[in-house]
C-alpha cells in the first residue's frame, strides 16, 4: 500500500483541483431536462471543463473509458457512458465528474430527477447523500477506514436498502485511482488508520433493492441485478489536523 500524504503546497492544489470539479456539478445542474440525451451533457460538460476551466475531464480514455464524464440512470450503478439514448421525465441521474488541474484530481458525484420522480426515487437519492455524509463524519486523523465503512452501512441498511460492495472510495491526488480502498461497509477500529494530509474519496452506492451487480457487456456499464434503482454520491475529502475538509462542495455550501 502507497498512501500519499500531502503537503501544504499540495493541499491547496487539491482545493483547486475539487473547487473546479463542484463548478462542473453547479453547471450541469440546469440542463439535466426531459429530452436532454446523456451525450449532450458529456459535451458540454468536456467544453466546459477543457475551454472555461483549462482543465482535464480525467475519464476520457482512462482505462479506455470513451466519455468524458459519467452519467448512470436509474438501474445503472455507476461508470455508465453518455449516449444518445434520450432522459425521461422520472428518471434518476448520477453524474460523476472527475477534472485534473495542475497535475491534482478532484472527484465528485452527485443525484438529480429528471423532471420530477417518484417519492420511493427521491429517497433512494436521500439515502444514498446521508450515507455518504455519515462515512464523512468520521474523517479525522486517528480514525480508522473501518469506521467510515461502519457509518455508512449501519445507516443505509437501517434504512431498507443494501451498500454494493464490488465498488469503493479511493486515495486520490497526482492519481486518480490511489492507495487505500475506502469501503463503505466494514466494521469499526477496523483498517487504515488515518493521518492529516490525506484525502479521500467517499462515495457509497446504495441500492433500493438488493446489493449485487452485473457489469454489461461494454466492459464498464455496472447495473444492479435485479433492476431495481440504485443512487451513489461522492466527495473528495482531505484529512486535517482537527478532522476534514470537504474539496468538492458547491458553491452554494461553500458560502
Ligand atoms: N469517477 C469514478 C470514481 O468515482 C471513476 C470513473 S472511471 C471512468 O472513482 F473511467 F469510468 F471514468
Ligand atoms: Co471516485
Ligand atoms: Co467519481
Amino acid at each position: 500500500m502507497n498512501i500519499t500524504v500531502k503537503t501544504p503546497e499540495e493541499q491547496e492544489l487539491m482545493r483547486v483541483a475539487g473547487r473546479l470539479t463542484a463548478d462542473v456539478l453547479d453547471m450541469i445542474e440546469d440542463h439535466i431536462q426531459p429530452g436532454v440525451t446523456t451525450d449532450q451533457l458529456d459535451a458540454i460538460c468536456h467544453d466546459f471543463i477543457v475551454n472555461k476551466q483549462q482543465a482535464i475531464p480525467a475519464p476520457l480514455n482512462y482505462r479506455g473509458f470513451p466519455k468524458s464524464i459519467c452519467t448512470s440512470v436509474n438501474q445503472v450503478v455507476c461508470h455508465g457512458i453518455p449516449a444518445d439514448k434520450l432522459l425521461r421525465s422520472g428518471d434518476i441521474i448520477n453524474v460523476d465528474i472527475t477534472v485534473i488541474k495542475d497535475g491534482f484530481h478532484g472527484d465528485s458525484s452527485r443525484m438529480f430527477p429528471v423532471g420530477k420522480t417518484t417519492p420511493p426515487n427521491q429517497r433512494l437519492m436521500e439515502v444514498a447523500f446521508q450515507g455518504m455524509w455519515q462515512g464523512i463524519q468520521q474523517l479525522r486523523p486517528g480514525a480508522h477506514l473501518g469506521d467510515v465503512g461502519h457509518a455508512i452501512q449501519q445507516f443505509v441498511e437501517a434504512q431498507h436498502c443494501s451498500i454494493v460492495r464490488e465498488y469503493c472510495g479511493h486515495g486520490i491526488g497526482r492519481q486518480f485511482h490511489e492507495d487505500p480502498q475506502v469501503l463503505h461497509y466494514g466494521r469499526p477500529g477496523t483498517g487504515v488508520e488515518l493521518t492529516e494530509g490525506m484525502c479521500l474519496t467517499v462515495e457509497p452506492m446504495v441500492n433500493a433493492g438488493r446489493r449485487h451487480v452485473r457489469l454489461k457487456q461494454d466492459g464498464w456499464t455496472v447495473v444492479t441485478r435485479d433492476g431495481r434503482p440504485s443512487a451513489q454520491w461522492e466527495h473528495t475529502v482531505l484529512i486535517t489536523g482537527t478532522g476534514h475538509e470537504v474539496l468538492t462542495l458547491g458553491a452554494a455550501a461553500r458560502e
